[in-house]
């Protein structure tokens, strides 16, 4: 008796401390904290969910309570009156649960449907693309590209259509909505457009949130994140001019006879970024990456233009900091198995390693953490 009270107490203590501390800032993946339409619809089914199972938890146990006590073994006491078949109780304890799934039915029905439509003409459409494993996103509207950390405008309909370039993946915000597959195109017969799964939603709060890949997708699923930044719709509108022109000059690049015509980061002019710079865009690394309004156009590795504003590399798994940077030039097989990235004297997927010096990974480090 005297563990079950310590064991009750222990479970009241923890549930009320756990409802104090559900803030995004100290649990940046709670699905109990909505901050969109489609969060807080989904929080909303959630919660009825749990008051009728509670409700049945209660009487469940007030019944079993009452039984206990009342019919428990006493000294003189008789075996009580043994009933079979009572028509009355059979009755309703089939036509009451049925009724709460019905309660419980409708309502899911309706937000699964509310959240499968949407009117695009009013939706900013971003695709969201999965590969083994990071996250590109692709703006249809403006042809920008970014990966690993979307932004959009807070209160504006969103609607992320989902893809994926290799297996399986889903796409989870757990505080804005989510989660969904993110399939390879299916191929359809003629005159039918591709079909995709969509994700619709107006985030109602500014803020980074954090995202995962919900499906088993290979070696680095766990480590397949991503980051969601929620925006002023001004704040939204200066980064997507940023990125149609990162601070570069492509005069300066063309002034100085530059032959692979790369563009020079004006406000940047440390030695270190300089020759980073060059190296990176004389090796493969353009083979696979592109930066916007340079030489590097390759389109099967994260996009890095303005990569030194992102929070997270090795999506969503590394801080950006430059010492990050140079962990994962030197070692990305390291700290993700399974991934693609050639490594410093490493292979990686069919691409061959990367010899550089130890040096050399600084500097690409330092120029990479200057696109800004
Ligand atoms: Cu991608 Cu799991």
């Amino acid at each position: 008796m005297k563990s079950l009270r310590t064991l009750l107490g222990t479970w009241v203590v923890a549930l009320f401390a756990a409802s104090c501390t559900f803030d995004g800032d100290r649990y940046p993946q709670s699905s109990v904290h909505p901050t969109s339409d489609f969060a807080e619809m989904i929080h909303g089914l959630y919660v009825d969910i749990f008051w009728w199972t509670l409700g049945i938890l209660v009487v469940v146990w007030a019944v079993l309570a009452y039984i206990l006590v009342r019919f428990r073994a006493r000294p003189d006491q008789p075996i009580p009156k043994q009933i079979h078949g009572h028509m009355g109780l059979e009755i309703g304890w089939t036509v009451l649960p049925a009724l709460i799934v019905v309660a419980i039915t409708i309502p899911t029905i309706q937000a699964v449907f509310s959240t499968q439509t949407a009117n695009l003409e009013e939706s900013l459409v971003i695709d969201v693309i999965g590969h083994q494993y990071w996250w590109e996103f692709r703006y249809p509207d403006t042809g920008m590209v970014t990966a690993n950390e979307v932004h959009i405008p807070v209160g504006q309909q969103v609607s992320f259509r989902l893809s994926s370039a290799d297996v399986i993946h889903s796409f989870w915000v757990p505080m804005l909505g989510g989660k969904r597959d993110a399939n390879p195109v299916r191929v359809r017969p003629e005159g039918l457009d591709p079909e995709y799964n969509w994700i619709h939603l107006t985030a109602n709060e500014t803020g980074t949130f954090w995202g995962q890949c919900a499906e088993f997708c290979g070696d680095s699923h766990s480590l397949m994140g991503f980051r969601v930044v929620v925006e002023s719709p001004e704040e939204f509108d200066a980064w997507q001019a940023q990125l149609a022109e990162p601070v570069v000059a492509p005069e300066v690049a063309a002034a100085e006879g530059d032959s692979i015509a790369t563009p020079v980061q004006v406000a940047d002019v440390d030695p270190l970024v300089e020759e980073g710079r060059t190296i990176f865009h004389q090796q493969t690394c353009v083979a696979c990456h592109a930066i916007q309004g340079t030489n590097a156009q390759g389109e099967i590795a994260p996009n890095l233009t303005l990569l030194g504003q992102r929070s997270s590399i090795a999506a969503g798994w590394l801080e950006n900091t430059p010492e990050n940077l140079e962990r994962w030039i030197t070692a990305p097989q390291d700290i993700k198995p399974g991934v693609l990235m050639p490594g410093v004297n490493v292979a990686g997927g069919n691409w061959p390693a990367t010899n550089l010096t130890e040096d050399q990974v600084r500097a690409v480090a330092a120029y990479l953490y200057s696109l800004r």
